[in-house]
């Protein structure tokens, strides 16, 4: 066992992610850039976040918003450049912020120059930087497995008839990781950013690095009709051979260990949802941390928001970022509110399960993440049909129902037109926000979703032991109410829709937060909480 410590900046740290293009316009195109987020740091530092997580900012031909990379050690020009970068990290450090690139290893683009002379020269060392095989049998791809996006997971290269593997577009193909080259290649990606002072990375598809060598056939769980959308369609398989393979966090270990020399953190994006698996990606003998996702994919079930949590939380108090969003899923207000009409009373309704959701996550240890416009509420943008940007929806004959373009839209900073995100029509094509849902009307307003939020941050950062105390689930009246207590410190997130009175937690308490307008009563050796609500106590002292 290595005795290697998770960094100490991330204790009690609290991260925000940005999806780079849609932050702000500094040059007038319509697409979010560096100098945008450098600009509006001030207010990250503000709202009480520690860290941020910038969506992937390098050369791309853009058939996945930028999951696929031309070139890594580069910055593309309508985002900005390396120096920009530069200037970000510097002031993002004067105001305690760090700073977290998205690293995308299990694929790159079609036009990154590795694959080109792949392509170009099938006798070429890059050829093996790639998952080129033969055809099956039939003449047809090699194996069963098919791509998150649609489709086989496997394009033909007519010029060999061999075929390439690619867990998502053919236009991202999937890089070999048994080929130490490849490893080579990233710890030098690594480097150039750490060298510049990164503070670390996110971790795209962590969990898809590997393929098992026998490249065999995935075993199907169901069958979904045609009907079906592309991810439903991914996940009738067990992934058994082309995802989360065990040997995966010995890649990981080598680049924490990597990342160690510069003070630096991994963040494993994980699609895993099983606990204990889960819980393999972090600790000593692999990586800092690891998002757990499935929160951001459920509807509005208490029983199974309460029990995923606690029981991930039980087996790693630590490792985890928790998260209830971010840019791949509709956003929480209106996904916890499915199936209702959207109204301004049910985005009231969504934003208070979000934040009692929230709330919970922040005694649970680890690193949890807000997505931006997260804290303001907001709601999925209007989209319309003939605007979908996002290939799920572009690529796939669905109705939309899994495109990921509501949750991408620009952030309403004030009421002026494109809510001051650009002086232009932004890249994605989706409607103002009323005054109510943007920054500038939410700072002047107390009683807003942004004082909320910010109140929860700076609750979570004057308690401590929060985060360092240890963990204990406490009896709790229902399956729907979570009761933990971290030290001095008790969290009940009632997430059921009615008042709940729990006496496993004794008396002397005093409150020190309450995620919505409700009830909070204390009394002699027993706590009352409203529905749908999160509140925290600390011990009077
Ligand atoms: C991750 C990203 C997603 C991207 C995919 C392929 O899941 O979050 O946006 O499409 O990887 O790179």
């Amino acid at each position: 066992m290595s005795d290697r410590k998770k960094r100490a900046w991330l204790d009690g740290a609290v991260g925000y992610e940005i999806y780079t293009r849609s932050f702000a316009d500094t040059t007038g195109d319509g697409f979010g850039d560096i100098n945008g987020i450098t600009e509006n740091l001030e207010y990250i530092s503000w709202l009480g976040a520690d860290i941020i997580w910038l969506t992937p900012i390098y050369p791309s031909p853009d058939h996945d918003h930028g999951y696929d990379v031309a070139d890594y050690k580069a910055v593309r020009s309508d985002h900005g450049t390396v120096a920009d970068v530069e200037a970000l990290l510097e002031r993002a450090h004067s105001l305690d912020l760090r700073v977290l690139l998205d690293i995308v290893p299990n694929h790159t683009s079609i036009e990154h120059e590795w694959f080109q002379k792949a392509i170009v020269d099938p006798t070429s060392p890059e050829r093996a930087m790639y998952l080129f095989r033969d055809a099956g049998p039939d003449g047809g791809p090699p194996n069963n497995w098919i791509s998150h996006f649609g489709g086989p997971a496997w394009t033909l290269d007519e010029a060999t008839g061999q075929y390439y593997c690619h867990l998502f577009l053919p236009e991202q193909p999937d890089l070999d990781w048994r080929n130490p080259d490849v490893l080579d290649a990233f710890d030098d990606i690594y480097r150039f950013w750490f060298e510049r002072g990164v503070d670390g990375f996110r971790i795209d598809v962590a969990h898809g690095l590997l393929k098992h060598p026998s490249f065999a056939d995935n075993p199907q769980l169901r069958e979904v009709g045609p009907e079906a959308g592309p991810l439903a369609k991914f996940f009738s398989f067990d992934h058994k051979y082309d995802m989360d393979q065990d040997d995966n966090i010995e890649i990981f270990a080598r680049w924490q260990t990597l990342a160690d020399e510069y003070d630096a953190t991994l963040l494993a994006e994980s699609g895993v949802t099983d606990h204990h698996r889960l819980a393999r990606f972090v600790g000593p003998e692999a990586l800092d941390l690891s998002f757990f996702l499935k929160p951001g994919w459920l509807e509005w079930d208490p029983a199974k928001f309460v029990d995923e949590h606690l029981s991930l939380a039980e087996i790693e108090p630590d490792g985890i970022s928790w998260v209830i969003s971010n840019h791949d899923q509709p956003r929480p207000v209106s996904r916890l509110m499915r199936g209702e009409p959207a109204s301004p009373t049910n985005d009231k309704t969504g934003i208070n399960r979000s934040l009692a959701v929230t709330t919970l996550q922040m005694v649970l240890g680890g690193v949890p993440f807000l997505y931006y416009g997260e804290e303001l509420g907001l709601s999925d943008a209007a989209i319309d049909p003939e605007n979908r940007e996002d290939p799920v929806a572009t690529r796939n004959d669905t109705d939309g129902g899994e495109a990921r373009d509501v949750a991408r839209s620009p952030m309403p900073w004030d009421s002026s037109p494109r809510n001051g995100f650009s002086s232009v029509s932004p890249w994605i094509a989706s409607e103002d926000r009323p005054p109510h849902e943007t920054v500038e009307a939410q700072r002047a307003d107390p009683a807003s979703p942004l004082h909320r939020y910010r109140a929860l941050l700076e609750t979570r950062r004057g308690l401590p032991d929060m985060h360092e105390a240890p963990f204990e689930r406490l009896d709790s009246p229902s399956d729907e109410v979570a009761v933990v207590r971290r030290g001095s410190v008790l969290v009940i997130a009632n997430l059921s829709g009615n008042e709940v009175t729990v006496s496993s937690a004794g008396s002397g308490w005093v409150e020190a937060f309450r995620s919505r307008d409700g009830l909070v009563s204390i009394g002699d050796g027993f706590l009352t909480v409203g529905p749908e609500l999160s509140a925290i106590f600390r011990a009077d002292a």
